[in-house]
């Protein structure tokens, strides 16, 4: 495994639709393990391929509870998302130090591969659920500072620039 350089918002690979992977080999499995030591080394709970530089759909997610295992998601579709929408407060890392609001669909239902190419459906609530939707927004070029209101999204890219 080997720790990756994460992209950072401004970079263009964030905003692009990542294409499907074809067949689950040896090369994405290696992938899905450096994602995971990218992610665990910058203490995050979910990441894209995307935001190290791979245009392809596999998210990695850690959401530390008791319940749900770690586990990677190879082309994952949202085929469930509740009519009920929760606030929750949003961080990325690939914007690190910034955090907003966001309002998503409370639950929602996830189905994809595994690292093994089999089917594997997640359904996930509060930080699972926020988790699953922050990390396939990701896979269609969407960051978290998109889903905010236009005032805060001046607001957070003031301070991005202030930063950089
Ligand atoms: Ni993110």
């Amino acid at each position: 495994m080997a720790l990756r350089t994460i992209e950072l918002w401004g970079s263009e690979v964030l905003r692009r639709e990542a294409d499907e992977i074809e067949q689950v080999d040896d090369e994405v499995r290696t992938l899905i393990g450096d994602m995971f030591e990218t992610m665990y080394q910058a203490e995050g709970v979910g990441l894209a391929a995307p935001q190290i530089g791979i245009s392809l759909r596999v998210i990695v997610v850690d959401v530390h509870d008791e319940v749900t295992q770690p586990f990677a998601l190879i082309n994952p579709r949202l085929v469930e998302a509740s009519p009920e929408l929760e606030k929750g407060e949003e961080g990325c890392l690939s914007i690190p130090g910034l955090t907003a609001v966001v309002e998503r669909a409370a639950h929602v239902v996830v189905e994809g591969l595994d690292r093994d190419g089999q089917p594997l459906r997640i359904a996930g609530a509060g930080l699972l659920g926020r988790c699953l939707q922050h990390e396939i927004d990701h896979l269609n070029g969407v960051l978290f500072v998109d889903k905010v209101s236009p005032l805060q999204r001046n607001m957070l890219t003031r301070k991005w620039k202030k930063r950089r």
